[in-house]
């Protein structure tokens, strides 16, 4: 990466369109927050939908449209393929599988889904795919997008779902020299630090579907001077930062998110 860089990549996950607990008000304030940034990237990691129906992709891509952004990944997530919802997920976004590409970063984007599964693979089908995309990337900042979580994030109840080959995948991302992950599904937002990656998770920027005491959310990743710093946003109200580092020296900072203590109930002897 450039030493004198300066980008700004936005991650929105879980929208759920179509879902009970979907709340416009939430999703099109972050969408106006997100077009103020001006963004150099757009992620959303999953989850446009409830049940993966027409309708409900339909009212999706509404919504995605209006990011002011010429560099969009939009990925699908387990409700996504439900009811055979890729077919239009393909109509209104194109392949399962993405790379944008930057003068700054490299942002490969894998489908984690199983149709009619809460559960999710990538498959070693396409690691070779995941290994071409960063070969050439040099020292750009490498982004790997998924919707599943590939490590337990506390405060989630009985730990599931996590993809099957999660372990391979973890390996591999090493291995080609990943620097972030971003991914959702759980509605609760967390990082956790391995070997030299962050796995960062988004909270679910526009429901209520959320556990314990999380509030709806989305990411903001700043890159300056080759500095990664990435935020936790809360739609109408403040941004928190979560994770601090540099990626040539592996300095860095992290949030210390206490969410299982948090919800404990402190008591007096
Ligand atoms: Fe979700
Ligand atoms: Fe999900």
């Amino acid at each position: 990466m450039s030493a004198d860089s300066r980008l700004t990549i936005c991650q929105i996950s879980d929208i759920h369109c179509g879902s009970p607990y979907f709340i416009p008000d939430l999703l099109e304030r972050s969408i106006l927050e997100i077009n103020e940034l001006d963004p150099t990237a757009v992620v959303v990691s999953g989850d446009l939908t409830d049940a993966g129906y027409r309708q409900e992709f339909e009212r999706a891509a509404e919504y995605i449209r209006r990011f002011q952004c010429e560099r969009m990944m939009v990925i699908p997530g387990n409700h996504d393929s439900r009811n055979v919802g890729y077919i239009h997920f393909e109509r209104l976004f194109g392949e399962r599988y993405s790379i944008v590409d930057f003068e700054e970063a490299v942002m490969v984007g894998v489908d984690s889904s199983e149709p009619d599964l809460n559960d999710g693979r990538v498959g070693r089908e396409h690691y070779e795919f995941i290994r071409r995309s960063f070969s050439g990337a040099g020292d750009k900042l490498k982004i790997f997008v998924v919707h599943h979580h590939l490590l337990p994030i506390p405060g989630t109840g009985r730990e599931r779902n996590i993809i099957f080959d999660a372990g391979d995948i973890l390996e591999l991302l090493d291995e080609v020299g990943v620097d972030l992950v971003l991914s959702g599904h759980k509605h609760v937002p967390y990082s956790w630090k391995l070997e030299n990656m962050f796995i960062v998770n988004a909270g679910t920027a526009s429901t209520t579907r959320l556990r314990g005491n999380t509030r709806p959310c989305y990411n903001i990743v700043e890159i300056e001077d080759g500095r990664v710093r990435v935020f936790r946003k809360y739609p109408f109200k403040e941004r928190e930062l979560t994770v601090d580092f540099d990626p040539r020296t592996h300095a860095y900072w992290r949030r210390e998110d206490r969410i299982v203590d948090s919800e404990i109930p402190v008591t007096s002897e």
